[in-house]
């Protein structure tokens, strides 16, 4: 690289005067030091609720409250209730970005980093980051992320790619009745209030969500994005938010090493992701057995989970992840250089291929709503 004045030259034709047309993927090329990443701090919150309302409070916000540790295992029996007690969201509708918009715009004028902040922020859910972050190690699922630019910010809204759909509409009833179990295991790991008891005699409605907005930066992007938190923890040595929260998850049961090493590379990897980026410390687990019960519980310190993969040469790397996420905003940065709220670029990813894109203007694509639009034109 050479320097004139200022201005740093280097591969011009690529970099200043043409967009790049593709993005490759291959964990290799992503190996190198962590880039930085902004201790995540919590800027606000938003709840939904059991008929997927927007409030601008914690409402929905539950309390850790695991089984006393008498050396008594837990006995919870992850497919009670259902159907009959399940309330599933409806996953036909996609709201896109909007719970989110309607954080921001209430929250536009006292947004800390000051005005013009927003301005240069990329605003996203932390779902759609982690899905960038496990990007490089993931063999299965492809995703596109729609791109606009208004006012400044690029935001980022996933859209359902047709293979995920034509999965979801044929979801076979034993994967229906696991997502269910996931749902279950948070009611008997959390309390409506403080101190309070855990009742798993109620319903189970997945419309009903707590979710934190955070501030982050990585390497040069700043960040805002929501990501929906499980439960707070009272107990937790520091009530700071997101050091407070916890993540909780299930899995079956292990018992074999191959069975471990499995679970090491792929579902820590994703888990990992997940809590990392909001700033979560710690995912307890429920392991469950083939009758879906979940007898044993396990904490695993977000910050550790790298330590059962660091030495498997199949395993993943917090570096790669990090770094790729980097590559992709920059890319993203580079690709949507027009700021209008009505053209939106689609990011296409397919396992074994790099990131394409292409251009779109107005419907189907375009997702920021007109009411943003008008709102943050006033
Ligand atoms: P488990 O992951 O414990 O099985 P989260 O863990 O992110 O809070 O999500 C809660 C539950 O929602 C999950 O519990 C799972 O049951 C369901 N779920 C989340 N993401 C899913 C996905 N992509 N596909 C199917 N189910 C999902
Ligand atoms: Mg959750
Ligand atoms: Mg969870």
């Amino acid at each position: 690289k050479r320097r004139a004045g200022k201005l740093e030259v280097a591969e011009p034709w690529n970099k200043l005067l043409l967009p790049a047309l593709s993005l490759p993927t291959d964990p290799a090329l992503y190996v190198g030091p962590f880039p930085f990443y902004r201790r995540p701090s919590e800027l606000g919150c938003f709840s939904l609720d059991a008929q997927r309302q927007y409030h601008g409070d914690a409402r929905a916000l539950r309390y850790y409250c695991p089984p006393p540790t008498n050396g008594q295992s837990p006995n919870f029996d992850l497919r009670d209730g259902y159907p009959d007690r399940y309330r599933p969201r409806d996953e036909e509708v996609q709201e896109r970005l909007d719970h989110l918009l309607c954080w921001v715009l209430e929250h536009r004028g006292r947004l800390e980093g000051g005005p013009g902040w927003l301005a240069g922020a990329i605003v996203t859910w932390r779902g759609h980051l982690t899905k960038l972050l496990t990007t490089p190690y993931e063999r299965q699922e492809g995703w596109q992320l729609a791109a606009s630019r208004f006012q400044g910010t690029l935001y980022l809204s996933e859209v359902e790619t047709p293979a995920a759909r034509a999965q979801r509409l044929t979801r076979p009833p034993l994967l229906q009745e696991l997502m269910y179990m996931g749902y279950k295991f948070e009611q008997y790991m959390c309390a409506d209030k403080p101190g309070g008891a855990t009742d798993p005699s109620g319903e189970v409605n997945t419309n009903v969500a707590f979710c934190s907005v955070l501030r982050s930066r990585l390497g040069n992007h700043p960040l805002l994005f929501s990501g929906e938190v499980d439960c707070i923890d009272p107990q937790a040595p520091s009530t700071q938010p997101p050091t407070c929260y916890v993540e909780l998850k299930t899995s079956k049961e292990m018992h074999s090493p191959g069975q471990r090493k499995s679970f090491y590379r792929r579902k820590l990897l994703k888990w990992w992701a997940q809590s990392f980026l909001p700033g979560v410390p710690n995912v307890v687990a429920g392991f469950r057995n083939p009758e879906g019960f979940v007898c044993s519980l396990k904490t695993f310190r977000t910050m550790e989970m790298f330590e059962y993969v660091r030495n498997d040469h199949d395993g993943w790397n917090p570096s790669v992840c990090m770094n790729f996420c980097a590559a992709f905003l920059s890319f993203a940065q580079n690709t949507v250089v027009q700021d209008d709220p009505r053209l939106v670029y689609l990011f296409s990813w397919e396992p074994g291929s790099p990131v394409t894109v292409s251009e779109h203007r107005d419907a189907p694509h375009a997702f920021l709503p007109t009411w943003y639009v008008e709102a943050m034109t006033q």
